[in-house]
């Protein structure tokens, strides 16, 4: 491979040095900053999650009040954002507009964010983090015809959220505290996984010193396709083709034929050769959501029963392919009420936390460098320009 050394997918590079994240993905591990990811997800809350990836440590309890005033004080848009929503087609898909607004807001914070300042780098994050909810619950109702709500900041972050996606003007809105609380948990659960695509574009597009909200839209881009965070979507939507549990046998002979480009969506993963430790909470979550509404989604079922024929399956088996993050997180989703066009909308605000807090790391580090591959040429080798009439 001459000078390079050639991986493609980077599936044995090491982009970066990072104090965040670390996974050992044979033996299905995930710690934040040394905290285990079912720890985590079982006792705290989102806002300490983001706390703790974004300053390095869980906040204490005045550190969390801080930390949460902080971001409540900016979870509104400017006004004239509301105007560029109307520019879509009612029918965009919410992620076409998170990448076009959240891009935007690189043009109303264009010259207040000098990112060579620690202080301004800061504050940018607190923008993001506060903002997205906005962002994606005004994506939701433009595309059902309802009016934006603004934000009510004596609300819980999540339940903020709630409020802004299914409120309406008319009536009061009372957020449901089971439904806040396993939206919650998807946030923490969500919220970074070390150098994956979307995280490693972020990086990659700050790298050259670029406007942090024109990254973070970079890694909404990447985010969206069907391999990285679209698996949500896309593994819900495989579930209610599939239906009904006699077809499931059909669907793994599909995934299993190399003639068919049909994979079992959210199953399989790049770094986990074991079970993804998010898949357990989220089984475990979808259980008590579930059973805590008095709901019963015969989804559910199909998606139990599928994991289950797939893990006694010597494909399987053999590529170590396991449910991921993705596999259980739309049946609850669905459940609180959100379409599935909407799932990579929440992946991609809580996975917000974990880009800015990468972004900082990565700026904030002496040996910072713009990204910048290489590659083995294998185009034709030099040769004579030919006038167009003689080709
Ligand atoms: N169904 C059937 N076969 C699969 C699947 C699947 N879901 N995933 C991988 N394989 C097979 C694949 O065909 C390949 O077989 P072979 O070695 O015979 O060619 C082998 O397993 C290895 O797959 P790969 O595509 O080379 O592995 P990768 O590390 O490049 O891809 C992946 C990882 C997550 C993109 C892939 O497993 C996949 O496409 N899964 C479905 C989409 C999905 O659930 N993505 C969410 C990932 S977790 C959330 C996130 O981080 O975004």
């Amino acid at each position: 491979t001459g000078m390079f050394t050639y991986d493609p997918g980077f599936t044995s590079t090491a982009s970066c040095d990072s104090a965040l994240t670390y996974i050992d993905g044979d033996e299905g591990v995930l710690l934040h900053r040394g905290y285990p990811i079912g720890q985590l997800a079982e006792h705290s809350s989102f806002m300490e999650v983001a706390h703790l990836l974004l300053n390095g440590e869980l906040p204490s309890k005045d550190e969390l009040d801080t930390f949460t005033y902080t971001i409540s004080r900016h979870t509104m848009l400017h006004e004239q954002l509301a105007q560029f929503y109307r520019g879509f087609r009612r029918d965009a898909h919410p992620m076409a507009i998170m990448c076009g607004v959240v891009g935007a807001l690189s043009a109303f914070y264009h010259d207040s964010t000098d990112i060579t300042d620690p202080t301004h780098r800061l504050i940018a994050s607190h923008r993001l983090i506060a903002k997205m909810p906005t962002i994606a619950a005004m994506a939701y109702k433009y595309s059902i015809g309802q009016p934006f709500l603004y934000p009510q900041n004596d609300l819980s972050y999540t339940g903020n959220f709630l409020r802004m996606t299914f409120g309406v003007p008319a009536e009061p809105y009372e957020v449901n505290p089971i439904v806040e609380r396993a939206l919650d948990r998807i946030f923490i659960l969500h919220a970074d996984h070390e150098q994956n695509a979307s995280t490693s574009t972020v990086r990659l597009a700050g790298s050259s010193g670029a406007n942090p909200f024109a990254c973070i839209a970079a890694g909404i881009a990447c985010l969206w396709g069907p391999a990285h965070g679209g698996a949500n979507e896309a593994a819900l939507n495989m579930l209610r083709e599939i239906g009904t549990p006699d077809k499931i046998p059909h669907y793994i002979d599909r995934a299993k034929n190399k003639n068919d480009p049909f994979r079992l969506m959210g199953f399989g993963h790049r770094v986990y050769k074991n079970y993804d430790p998010r898949a357990t909470v989220m089984q475990k979550t979808v259980r008590e959501v579930l059973g805590e509404l008095g709901v019963t989604d015969p989804i559910f079922d199909v998606a139990l029963q599928l994991e289950e024929m797939a893990l006694k399956d010597e494909y399987f088996v053999e590529k170590k392919l396991f449910p991921n993050v993705d596999f259980y997180s739309g049946v609850i989703l669905s459940a609180i009420g959100f379409p599935t066009t909407m799932f990579t909308a929440l992946f991609a605000l809580a996975r917000t936390v974990g880009w800015v807090a990468q972004w900082n790391e990565m700026i904030s580090d002496p040996a910072q460098k713009i990204g910048r591959p290489r590659q083995l040429y294998t185009g034709p080798a030099e040769r004579e320009y030919v006038a167009v009439g003689e080709r």
